[in-house]
């Protein structure tokens, strides 16, 4: 793996570090790292740059080649951020999904920080890292991240539910051979099969894009156990409206602006060796998240 840690001493250049996406003008990502590094006084910016599909490797040659510490990538870039780049972590190579690239030497090392922050989001709720019987909503780059995680925290059985579920099935499969103690079950969205997944769950986890565009018509609420606890890893001001309409039944529930936080913190550590704790950066999120 390429050494990750602050660039080398006695450096005065300012280094780049990115969010690369398509969109990326929503990102809540250079506010929460500006927002740190302003606060360290490091010689860092962080920019979000706008990539129009098709360009992510064109991208990446200047990456390679300029003063950049590294970034993170969004949609649509998660799997070819892991295709190209020249070292990759366990987490990216079972998942196929990058979401942190740490620059040094002209060479790209790929990361995935989405699951391990979802993990610290979820005990900075006080709600543990370990969770036996869980449901997740999705079968995307964020779904596999956090299913790796749960995996490595010993989690013993994961409903895996997506639109098309063979997706669902792929995931289960790749993710099988390295888990042998986790049993997996895959499946669709259809009403029925959320209200059988739900029952008896400690935690369901909302992993589709769904929520971010609109609301999950037809999400059976009623399904949705009081003793369960429901992670959506869509965010919005004042909570998405599946957290929100949870909560109001007694369902605890927490929104996807925590995990953005704590898997920022994650990449920070990786590019510049500094250990801040989510919650700064979650203050950062809060700030510039606006209704
Ligand atoms: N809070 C955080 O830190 C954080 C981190 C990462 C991602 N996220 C959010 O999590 C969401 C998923 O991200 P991702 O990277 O996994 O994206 P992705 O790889 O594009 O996966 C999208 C997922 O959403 C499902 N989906 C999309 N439209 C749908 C619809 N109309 N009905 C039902 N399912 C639908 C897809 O199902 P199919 O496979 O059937 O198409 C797939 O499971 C995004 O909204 C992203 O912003 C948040």
């Amino acid at each position: 793996m390429i050494p990750a840690g602050p660039p080398p001493p006695g450096t005065r250049t300012p280094f780049l570090l990115f969010v690369a996406g398509h969109p990326v003008a929503h990102s809540l990502s250079p506010a929460m790292h500006n927002g740190v590094i302003d606060r360290l006084g490091l010689p860092l910016y962080y920019i979000p740059v706008d990539i129009p599909p098709g360009r992510f490797g064109a991208y990446l040659r200047v990456v390679r080649s300029a003063n950049f510490l590294g970034g993170n990538v969004t949609v649509p870039f998660k799997e070819e951020a892991a295709r190209l780049s020249d070292t990759r972590s366990e987490a990216v190579s079972v998942c196929g999904a990058a979401n942190t690239l740490v620059a040094r030497h002209g060479k790209l090392h790929a990361e995935n920080t989405d699951g391990d922050g979802f993990l610290d989001a979820l005990e900075g709720c006080g709600w543990g890292r370990r969770h036996r019987n869980v449901v997740l909503l999705g079968a995307g780059g964020a779904a596999r991240g956090i299913a790796f995680a749960l995996g490595r925290a010993g989690t013993r059985r994961i409903v895996l539910l997506n639109r098309h579920a063979r997706r669902a099935e792929e995931v289960a499969r790749i993710l099988s051979p390295r888990f042998p103690s986790l049993s997996f079950a895959t499946g669709n969205l259809r009403q029925g099969t959320l209200r059988e997944a739900f029952r008896g769950a400690d935690l369901i986890v909302q992993c589709t894009s769904l929520g971010l565009q609109g609301e999950w018509k037809n999400f059976p609420l009623k399904d949705v156990e009081k003793s369960s606890r429901f992670a959506d890893i869509v965010y919005r001001a004042g909570g998405t409206p599946l957290v929100r309409r949870l909560r109001a039944r007694g369902v605890p529930a927490v929104d996807g602006l925590p995990m953005l936080a704590h898997q920022a913190a994650r990449s920070f550590a990786l590019w510049t060796g500094e250990k801040i704790p989510g919650e700064v950066f979650l203050a950062f999120a809060r700030k510039a998240l606006k209704p």
